[in-house]
């Protein structure tokens, strides 16, 4: 990996999506470059492409034109058995809907993508657990999804997005699910991740006080970017960092 480089090069990408007789431009002639360490947040009425930016710059879904790099790979040049193992490889995801399997435990949803791409169960076991430890659910490993409420259940999701180490984490509205107090530790959880291990993320959020805590916040309207702001985030100063008298 070079990190002069950007991480995700977009360029000049377009999507149409074709029902009947309607087409509907989701993406027009988008440029977007992501640096490794950025936490990126994607701001834009409903239906101005965001999900649909986040589904083609990742390649769960196909383009109509131009072209997107990730890592140094041309994921549209690859067949989509090389796209699929370069994106089990490179990027992890969490949705609003959690997606966790029902009758797996925590761990056991966190270590079957490390199971899917080969890593020894030993080995997936032990990163599954180290994740859980790192998000904060060290005690409800054994717990089902049901068994949790809906902060830790999507704090599930982030460990499970994040075992296979990453380049990029992909978020989709991530705490549309969540009241506002779950929602506030998610986003804790996903700036720390970003502050402490240089985690890159790109976060899709509708919510205004969500896109003032990322330090870089793109705009959509239409299927274009139309704003691309770096803008100064205010993290909380722990009690023990203040100067004292
Ligand atoms: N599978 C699909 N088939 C046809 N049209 C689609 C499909 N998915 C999205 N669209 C259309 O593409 C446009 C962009 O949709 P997209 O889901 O990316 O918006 P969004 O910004 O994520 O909206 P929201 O904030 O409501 O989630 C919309 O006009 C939508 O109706
Ligand atoms: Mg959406």
């Amino acid at each position: 990996m070079n990190s002069d480089q950007p991480l995700l090069v977009a360029t000049g990408v377009r999507k149409v999506y074709r029902t009947g007789s309607v087409a509907v431009v989701a993406l027009d002639d988008l440029n977007l470059a992501v640096r490794h360490g950025e936490l990126v947040g994607v701001m834009g009425p409903s239906g101005s492409g965001k999900t649909t930016l986040l589904n083609c710059l990742s390649g769960l879904d196909g383009i109509d034109g131009g072209r997107v790099e990730v890592d140094g790979h041309d994921l549209f040049a690859m067949s989509d058995a090389a796209r699929t193992e370069h994106r089990a490889r490179t990027m992890g995801f969490v949705f609003q809907a959690f997606n966790l399997i029902p009758v797996f435990s925590a761990v056991e949803n966190v270590e079957l993508p490390l199971l899917l791409v080969g890593t020894r169960p030993r080995e997936a076991r032990r990163r599954a657990l180290d994740m859980l430890d790192r998000v904060g659910l060290g005690h409800r490993v054994e717990h089902r999804p049901s068994e949790m409420s809906g902060g830790e259940q999507q704090r599930v999701t982030i460990a499970r997005a994040l075992a296979g180490r990453p380049a990029v984490v992909w978020a989709d509205e991530p705490t549309g699910n969540l009241d506002s107090a779950m929602a506030d530790q998610v986003m804790d959880l996903l700036c720390e991740l970003n502050q402490d291990e240089g985690q890159t993320i790109v976060l899709v959020t509708h919510d205004s006080a969500i896109g003032a805590r990322v330090p870089r916040l793109i705009r959509m309207r239409d299927g274009r970017l139309v704003e691309d702001v770096h803008q100064a985030v205010t993290t909380p100063v722990a009690i023990r960092d203040l100067p004292l008298g």
